[in-house]
């Protein structure tokens, strides 16, 4: 069974290539990408995935049985007809299985609901396809806080609009763990997983980066509007108000769902503790 992954020279597509090594013979795995040289080191056969191209992509998808869609990152409506690009070309190609790297989130009444809008359309649109499917719904990353350490220091604290409701968080390899095995095993078609782990507050982020990294970080909620004001200043308007979305949409609560991780992956997620000590400080 020969599996494809899409934007493997991104960060979760390259992690998800690496998993399915584990589990699959490197000739079992093509690696898409738009910018193919950027992928020469993971040491499968690379072939063209730009989502733009749909005659290409079928192309790159012939032979293929199980595709992996990681879901773009163009603004909302672009997406829709990027994914639908990939979707059509599995589907004329002969692909058997799409598997979607889909999101969680507030569906309306944020910055960010477009963008969740938009997850959801290319869900239906696969759901419509015809093919085999299965779906994850990702936790939020949580590498981008750790990246951001300095700046909390910086500033004294963190600070955002999301108030005391917890998210849940999830990392890259453990979403890329759980994607291979959705991607080899058949028992996972038709099902739709919210993919993370432990919920966590933004005070108890606040006190794992602490302890972790040896700093005196707190937690300290400020308004949307605030918050959403100082991520524009330093993300432009586009990044800046997406990010404050995601904010919004977990002050709603709606970041907090049930985890099906064990279902999707077969063993818990990595707990808190687990991953914070694995950092290197
Ligand atoms: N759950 C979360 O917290 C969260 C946070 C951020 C993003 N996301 C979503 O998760 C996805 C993967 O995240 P990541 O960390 O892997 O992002 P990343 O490292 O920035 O990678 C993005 C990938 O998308 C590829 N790409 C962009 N436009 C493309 C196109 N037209 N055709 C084909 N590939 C294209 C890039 O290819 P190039 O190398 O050619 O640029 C790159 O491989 C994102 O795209 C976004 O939808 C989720």
């Amino acid at each position: 069974m020969k599996i494809a992954v899409t934007a493997a020279s991104g960060k979760l597509g390259s992690a998800i290539v690496k998993a399915v090594r584990e589990l699959k013979s490197r000739e079992d795995l093509i690696a898409l990408a738009r910018t193919p040289a950027k992928v020469q080191s993971l040491g499968v056969e690379v072939r063209p995935g730009d989502y733009n191209d749909k005659q290409a992509l079928k192309q790159s998808l012939q032979g293929i049985d199980t595709v992996l869609l990681v879901s773009g990152m163009g603004e909302p409506k672009k997406r829709i007809g990027q994914h639908r690009n990939v979707i059509d070309a599995a589907k004329d190609a002969g692909v058997k299985k799409i598997v979607y790297t889909s999101v969680q989130g507030a569906e309306a009444g944020t910055a960010f609901s477009p963008v969740i809008q938009s997850n959801r359309q290319t869900e239906a649109d696969i759901k419509a396809s015809g093919l085999q499917w299965v779906i994850g719904r990702n936790g939020i990353y949580i590498e981008p806080d750790i990246d951001y350490l300095d700046s909390y220091v910086k500033a004294g604290g963190i600070y955002n609009c999301a108030g005391d409701k917890k998210c849940g968080y999830t990392n890259r390899p453990e979403l890329a763990y759980a994607y291979a095995k959705m991607l080899s095993e058949d028992k996972h078609n038709g099902q739709i997983y919210n993919l993370h782990g432990q919920s966590l507050s933004q005070a108890e982020l606040a006190t794992y980066l602490s302890k972790r990294f040896n700093v005196d970080l707190a937690y300290h909620a400020v308004s949307f509007e605030k918050y959403r004001q100082d991520r524009i200043n330093e993300l432009g308007k586009f990044l800046g108000t997406v990010i404050a979305g995601i904010y919004q949409g977990i002050a709603m609560g709606k970041a907090d769902n049930p985890s099906h991780y064990q279902l999707a992956a077969g063993r818990e997620h990595q707990s808190w503790d687990s991953y914070f000590l694995s950092l290197k400080v």
